[in-house]
C-alpha cells in the first residue's frame, strides 16, 4: 500500500503530539496546521520526523485558511487520505455563569472546527479511495456528567452528531467517519490543573493515538459511524 498522507489538526496539542507520533510511525506523511509559533517549533523539536513532516500556519475555524490549506495538499502531497480532527478547547463554570461568549468559543472551537475542516478537506478525502476521518468528542458528551461544562458538553455532542451526520454523507465516497470520546486525558496539561486526581482513570494519549491509527488503517475499512468511548 502507498503511504498515507494525513492531516492532524490539533497536532501541536497534548493529544495530537502523540498521534502526529503515531502516525509518523506508521509510515505517514503527516500535515499539521499550527497558530503559535513556539508550539510549531516544540512539536518539530519533539517528534523530529524530518521531511515527514510539514507545519503550515493556519486557524481551523477559518475557511479560507483551510481551502488554501486543502490546495496545498492538493498540489505538494497529491491529495489526503485521513484528516485527524483533534482541535477543541474546554471550559468549565455553572450555567449561570456560562457566558453567551463561552457558548460560541466552545461550539467554535470544537464543533465548527470539525465542520470546517471536513468540508474543505471532503473533495481530497473522497478522491482518495480510502479516505478516513476521526473526531474527537468526549466521554460527558454520550454518556451524561457534563453538569458544570454545558457548552463543553453541548458543543462535543455536536461532535458525536456531526460524526454520524458525516459518516451517512461521506460514505458514498468511501470515507469512513468516526470518532473518540475520552473521558480525562492524561496530558501534561491536566497534570498540572488536577495533581491530586487518582490518575488511574485516565487515558493516555498514546492509548488514543493507538486507537486512531486502526481507526484510519485497513483493517477499519468497514466501521464507520462509530464513537468510542475511551476511560472510566
Ligand atoms: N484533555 C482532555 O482531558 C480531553 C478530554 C476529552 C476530549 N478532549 C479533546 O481532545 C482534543 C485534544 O485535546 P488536548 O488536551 O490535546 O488539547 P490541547 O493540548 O489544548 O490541544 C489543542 C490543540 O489545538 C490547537 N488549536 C487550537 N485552536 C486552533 C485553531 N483555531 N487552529 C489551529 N489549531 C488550533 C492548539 O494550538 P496551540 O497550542 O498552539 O494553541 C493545540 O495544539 C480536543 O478536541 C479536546 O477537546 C480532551
Amino acid at each position: 500500500m502507498a503511504r498515507r498522507t494525513s492531516l492532524v489538526t490539533g497536532g501541536t496539542g497534548g493529544l495530537g503530539t502523540a498521534v502526529v507520533r503515531a502516525l509518523l510511525a506508521r509510515g505517514d506523511r503527516v500535515w499539521v496546521p499550527w497558530i503559535v509559533a513556539d508550539e510549531r517549533d516544540r512539536l518539530a523539536a519533539t517528534v523530529d520526523a524530518g521531511s515527514a513532516l510539514t507545519l503550515v500556519e493556519a486557524d481551523v475555524t477559518d475557511p479560507r485558511r483551510l481551502d488554501a490549506l486543502a490546495g496545498r495538499l492538493g498540489d505538494e502531497a497529491g491529495g489526503l487520505d485521513v484528516l485527524c480532527n483533534l482541535v477543541g478547547g474546554f471550559t468549565m463554570a455553572p450555567l449561570g455563569d456560562t457566558t453567551d461568549d463561552d457558548w460560541e468559543r466552545m461550539m467554535a472551537l470544537n464543533a465548527r472546527s470539525v465542520f470546517a475542516a471536513t468540508r474543505a478537506m471532503a473533495p481530497l478525502l473522497a478522491s482518495s479511495g480510502r479516505g478516513r476521518v476521526v473526531n474527537v468528542a468526549a466521554a460527558p458528551a454520550v454518556h451524561g456528567g457534563g453538569g458544570g461544562m454545558v457548552a463543553y458538553t453541548a458543543s462535543k455532542g455536536a461532535v458525536v452528531a456531526l460524526t454520524r451526520a458525516l459518516a451517512d454523507e461521506l460514505g458514498d465516497d468511501g470515507v469512513s467517519v468516526n470518532a473518540v470520546a475520552p473521558t480525562t486525558i492524561d496530558t501534561g496539561a491536566n497534570r498540572r490543573a488536577m495533581p491530586d486526581a487518582d490518575r488511574s482513570r485516565w487515558v493516555t494519549p498514546e492509548e488514543i493515538a493507538s486507537l486512531l491509527v486502526w481507526l484510519t488503517g485497513d483493517d477499519a475499512r468497514v466501521v464507520t459511524g462509530n464513537v468510542v468511548v475511551l476511560g472510566r
